[in-house]
């Protein structure tokens, strides 16, 4: 079996820095790819703070801290990529941008090069069908807060081999994560279970049934849930949450899929949630409070 020891991860958003981070913590040297030196930097004070964070915690020793960052390089040229064992994307949840990411890392790469993507929605197939590699192509879906959340869904595509299963399989759990097995589908586990929730929680609101304190309470202290779903929605991201959608609403024509309006209205508006600063809450202040939507 192909031993994986140098990771490329594509995106140093959300999940790509958490991404990297993690795979870096866990010994692999990773090499980070991004398209602009603003989001570069903001991935790389990102994983700095976590990591600085679990020091002053005692969870990690300054000399793993120092040893974590000295595995990761970071830059915007994809060609720095070309030597990695593994790619794992997780850029913009848009099929034309991974499709065209995809073709490029193609021509690069060696063949042995395993392709994974992090989509939260997309079939992986559709990815893999632009690449001479479907064999060597699977999903790797993590969870938000990578660091934290133990899941990940391990995807096999109606053409990737069992080889290529076993060995990112393996990799998510030298992670200290625990994979589950999941077919080729737009939403995978988790996903067709929480999307429509997180969509009918918009919905909720939009009818007027309670305010968004009191849908993220009730959902908190009723159903002991971590966050409420408009926390959750905000931590996710808007414009995530809306591709998200979109897709799903695409691929199986289900209402309870569809985009509420209100949702719609907020991506225009520029609420993308907790990354920008403003989604169903406010988070400028010291303390997150309810945005005000005029409902
Ligand atoms: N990154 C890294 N670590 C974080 C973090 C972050 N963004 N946020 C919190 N943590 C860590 C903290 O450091 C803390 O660890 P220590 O106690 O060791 O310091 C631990 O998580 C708990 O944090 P807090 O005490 O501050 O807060 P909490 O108890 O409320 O937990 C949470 C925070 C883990 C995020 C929790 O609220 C939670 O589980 N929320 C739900 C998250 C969820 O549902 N994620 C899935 C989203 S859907 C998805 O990812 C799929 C998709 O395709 C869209
Ligand atoms: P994000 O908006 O935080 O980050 C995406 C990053 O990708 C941006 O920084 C952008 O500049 C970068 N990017 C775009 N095109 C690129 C390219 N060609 N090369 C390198 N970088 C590029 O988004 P995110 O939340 O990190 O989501 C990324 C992926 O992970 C999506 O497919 C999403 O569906 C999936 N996902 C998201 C979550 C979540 O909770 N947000 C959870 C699991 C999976």
């Amino acid at each position: 079996m192909a031993t994986i020891r140098s990771v490329g991860v594509v995106g140093a958003g959300l999940m790509g820095s958490g991404i990297a981070q993690v795979v870096a913590q866990a010994g692999y040297s990773v090499v980070v790819r991004e398209v602009e030196q603003r989001f570069l930097d903001k991935g790389i004070s990102s994983v700095e703070g976590q990591l600085k964070r679990a020091v002053e915690k005692g969870r990690m020793t300054a000399q793993d801290m120092a040893g974590t960052l000295g595995r990761m390089t970071w830059t915007l040229h994809l060609e720095a990529l070309k030597q990695t064992d593994l790619i794992i994307e997780a850029i913009v949840e848009d099929l034309n941008t991974k499709q065209e990411l995809y073709r490029a890392l193609d021509r690069l790469c060696p063949p042995a090069t395993i392709f994974a993507s992090n989509t939260s929605s997309l079939t992986i197939m559709a990815m893999a069908a632009v690449t001479g590699r479907a064999d060597r192509f699977a999903g790797l879906h993590f969870f938000n807060p990578v660091p934290v959340m133990k899941l990940v869904e391990v995807i096999r595509t109606i053409r990737t081999s069992e080889e290529t299963i076993r060995i990112v399989y393996e990799f998510a759990k030298s992670l200290g994560k625990e994979p589950v097995r999941v077919k080729d589908n737009c939403g995978f586990i988790v996903n067709r279970l929480l999307v429509p929730y997180l969509l009918d929680a918009i919905r909720t609101l939009e009818a007027g049934v309670a305010s968004v304190e009191d849908i993220d309470k009730a959902m908190t202290l009723g159903c002991a849930h971590p966050m409420g779903p408009f926390t959750l929605v905000d931590f996710v991201g808007l414009d995530t949450t809306y591709f998200i959608a979109n897709i799903m609403f695409e691929e199986y024509r289900e209402p309870r899929y569809a985009p509420p309006p209100l949702l719609r209205k907020m991506i225009m508006a520029g609420y993308h949630g907790r990354k920008s600063g403003r989604g169903f809450y406010d988070y400028t202040g010291p303390a997150p409070v309810v945005t005000d939507l005029g409902l």
